[in-house]
């Protein structure tokens, strides 16, 4: 037995010398120094992440990335499950980790109508549902005034068209909801920016229906500082118009542009459409789910060349933008290798299941170093 561990740890010690010489230092420019004087640069952090458990993982993730979000410990159904019973163990050890490695800490997200408590889903009354809106608020954003510095305060209350989204919040308590959502973040945290977060809407249709949203917002008197456009997009490189301009559409507004959920699939969609419907699934089928075993080296490329033309974008318009957020600090725990299907192998990150950086990685690095 002493000869196994003798020798797990040696090939442990061999690939940490390989992967990370000098046991962890990385040598050169990391993504958050390269754009230092352009925007934050965030990933999403799991459960896993939050509490340390790779220190491979977290010395990736504190080299790279000044800013973080969590990717579900702060929404409702986790942090608030029972009506009077809020479960802050995680979402404390979460803000606890942005205190100790200095990171922007980004709160996700207080108003959304997917994972709710399922005692919320049950709500038939406007009243009720209103006492839960400003209690969660109230008690969420209170608990981490002055620690967290931007709130996506709502989360995709549109359809596609732009409509509003026919949500429990909509139709109980009409749109109003979304003024009330925004004055009681402002009134439960003054210090945090307010964010209205969504995906889609750098298409035209859908924007249009974003900027009524903060437009109301502004035309109450209500505080809204920035708009968070999530990025989850494909390989398919039709839609960098459409970025630059709702860069520039939503800044006219006086107000900031964050990319808060960025991830570029190479696999194909059922529906053709790319969405970020969380409701959405398809049976497995092994033509959608083609690499398996391995990322060809020319979708590699692929992939590094369109997040290299969306990353152009960005820095053309580096003083409207906030924040760049990856949805995710590599392949391995990325949201899409079980969505829109079950059990696929995805690589829509910027490191590979080892934590090595792809070629995604340095079209990026190189925009800024070469
Ligand atoms: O924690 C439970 C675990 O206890 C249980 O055993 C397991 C079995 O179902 O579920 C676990 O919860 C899962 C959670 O991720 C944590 O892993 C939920 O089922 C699963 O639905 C949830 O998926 C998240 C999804 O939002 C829905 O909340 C994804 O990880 C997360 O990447 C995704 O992120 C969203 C953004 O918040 C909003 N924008 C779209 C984006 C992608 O859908």
């Amino acid at each position: 037995m002493q000869l196994l561990k003798l020798a797990s740890v040696t090939a442990i010690t061999l690939y940490s010398l390989y992967a990370y010489p000098c046991f962890g230092q990385v040598s050169g420019p990391s993504l958050k120094t390269a754009f230092q004087q352009d925007f934050l640069i965030g990933t999403a952090l799991n459960g896993r992440q939050i509490s340390e458990r790779n220190e491979k993982e977290t010395q990736l993730i504190i080299r790279e990335y000044n800013a973080i979000t969590p990717e579900n410990v702060m929404k409702s159904g986790p942090i608030h499950p029972e009506p009077n019973l809020f479960n802050f163990e995680a979402s404390d050890r979460y803000v606890a980790f942005g205190v100790k490695h200095g990171m922007y800490i980004v709160g996700h997200t207080l108003i959304w109508h997917s994972q709710l408590p399922s005692y919320v889903q049950h709500i038939r009354n406007a009243d009720s549902l209103s006492h839960f809106m400003k209690g969660h608020i109230e008690t969420v954003a209170g608990r981490y005034a002055g620690k967290i510095k931007s709130w996506d305060v709502l989360n995709e209350a549109l359809e596609e068209d732009g409509s509003l989204r026919k949500s429990i919040f909509l139709q109980l308590l009409g749109e109003d909801y979304i003024a009330k959502a925004f004055e009681w973040a402002a009134q439960a945290d003054p210090g945090a920016e307010l964010y209205y977060n969504d995906y889609g809407i750098e298409r035209p249709e859908k924007r249009k229906g974003a900027i009524k949203l903060i437009k109301s917002l502004q035309a109450k008197g209500l505080r809204i500082d920035g708009v968070g456009i999530q990025g989850h997009w494909g390989l398919n490189g039709n839609n960098l118009y459409d970025i630059e301009n709702s860069i520039i559409e939503f800044s006219r507004l006086g107000i900031k542009v964050a990319f808060t959920e960025l991830d570029i699939s190479v696999l194909p969609h059922p529906s053709g459409v790319t969405t970020a419907d969380i409701s959405q699934n398809y049976a497995q089928d092994p033509k959608m789910n083609p690499y398996r075993e391995g990322l060809p080296q020319a979708i590699q490329m692929a992939q590094a060349k369109r997040y290299e033309d969306i990353f152009k974008i960005f820095i053309k318009h580096k003083e409207k933008i906030s924040r760049v957020t990856f949805w995710g600090a590599h392949d391995g725990q990325s949201w899409l290798n079980g969505w829109p299907i079950k059990n696929r192998t995805n690589y829509p990150l910027l490191h590979d299941r080892d934590l090595m950086p792809k070629p995604a990685y340095t079209s990026i690095l190189n925009l800024k170093t070469k």
